[in-house]
Parts: C-alpha cells; sequence; structure tokens
C-alpha cells in the first residue's frame, strides 16, 4: 500500500468551496448530536463565510491534500485580550473549526493541520493555541489530548424550555 503523505498549504480564495464541502464532516455530527444548537446546513452559506474568512487577516486557513485531494481543513483565528482587573493581557491563536474526511482518517492529517496552527502561533509570537469542544465529541477530545491539549475551561447548561 502507497504511503499516505499529507501535504498542508495555505487556503486560497479560490478554495471556499471546497472547504465548505469538507465542513459538512464536523457540521453534521453537530447537527445530530444538537439540533437545537445547528443548523441544517447550507453550503452556499459555509463557501462564503469561508471566503470571508480566507480573506480575513486575523483568520487563518490551512488545507491538508492527500496525493491533491483535499481531505481536511483547518480555522483558526488570531485573538487578544488587553489588560483588565481581572486577568492578564493574552495573545493566543483559538481553533475554530476542524474537520477531516471520515475515509481519510487516521493517517497523521488532523494533526498535520494543528501542528500548521502551532507553528503559526509561534511565528506570530502568541503563548499559546485555545480551542473548544462540545462535550459529546468523545472523539476530538481523545484526538486533542492525544496532541498534548489539557482542559482549561468547562461550561455547563440547564435548558428550561
Ligand atoms: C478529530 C479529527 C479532526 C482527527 O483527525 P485525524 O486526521 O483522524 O487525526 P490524526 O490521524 O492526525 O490522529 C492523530 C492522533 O490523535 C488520536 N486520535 C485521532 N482520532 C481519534 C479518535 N477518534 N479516537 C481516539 N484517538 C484519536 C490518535 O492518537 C491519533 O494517532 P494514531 O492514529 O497514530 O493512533 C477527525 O476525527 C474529525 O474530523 N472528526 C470530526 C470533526 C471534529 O470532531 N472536529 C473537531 C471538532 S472540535
Amino acid at each position: 500500500m502507497l504511503e499516505e503523505v499529507v501535504h498542508i498549504r495555505r487556503a486560497a480564495p479560490s478554495d471556499a468551496a471546497v472547504i465548505a464541502a469538507l465542513n459538512l464532516f464536523v457540521h453534521e455530527p453537530h447537527l445530530q448530536a444538537m439540533p437545537d444548537d445547528y443548523r441544517p446546513y447550507d453550503q452556499a452559506a459555509a463557501a462564503a463565510y469561508f471566503a470571508d474568512a480566507i480573506a480575513n487577516k486575523s483568520h487563518m486557513v490551512w488545507l491538508a491534500e492527500i496525493q491533491t485531494r483535499p481531505v481536511g481543513f483547518i480555522e483558526a483565528e488570531l485573538r487578544t485580550r488587553a489588560n483588565n482587573p481581572f486577568t492578564s493581557p493574552l495573545i493566543i491563536v483559538e481553533v475554530q473549526q476542524l474537520a477531516v474526511a471520515t475515509d481519510a482518517r487516521r493517517v497523521g492529517a488532523g494533526r498535520a493541520l494543528m501542528c500548521a496552527v502551532e507553528n503559526e502561533c509561534s511565528a506570530l509570537g502568541a503563548s499559546e493555541v485555545r480551542l473548544q469542544h462540545r462535550a459529546f465529541n468523545d472523539g476530538a477530545h481523545r484526538f486533542y489530548g492525544a496532541l498534548g491539549y489539557e482542559t482549561y475551561s468547562v461550561s455547563m447548561r440547564k435548558p428550561l424550555l
């Protein structure tokens, strides 16, 4: 079997539709698990969102390819927190969305995409990468844990309707 070589590159404006299609791999399980929170998938709206993100200077989008086939993407955002009476100033990179096509998983694409974010984080002088995932998403939790990420905050809710 040919070794799967994952190639990572920064997304171009012309990649917006491809990334929107890959977004289905993260959107669909969230819609299934939390139908009140997530809207039915709209690929055109997603493509417009990613076109904006790719053009936005504080956002970063990378594409993972295996033998020129797009198999995954990651979107991250540079965030700063100014000094305030309670917390220290902070410059971080936050992962917003990450997805790898189901049939291309466990060959290192997710890890390579996170590595691109971490390298950029260091290059920008940001102190760390942060991200959130939903509580149902055990696979993502184990993936991030395998890459050295630790839980630093917990969100809670109580539905009243
Ligand atoms: C999470 C996701 C991005 C991982 O992508 P991937 O390309 O399969 O990950 P990698 O191959 O780089 O995995 C690296 C390591 O993470 C761990 N890992 C990855 N997926 C895992 C899973 N489902 N369960 C347990 N460990 C996992 C393993 O240690 C793996 O190394 P190994 O394959 O040598 O054992 C992918 O499963 C995905 O797109 N899931 C749906 C969307 C999603 O949940 N996105 C994140 C939302 S916050």
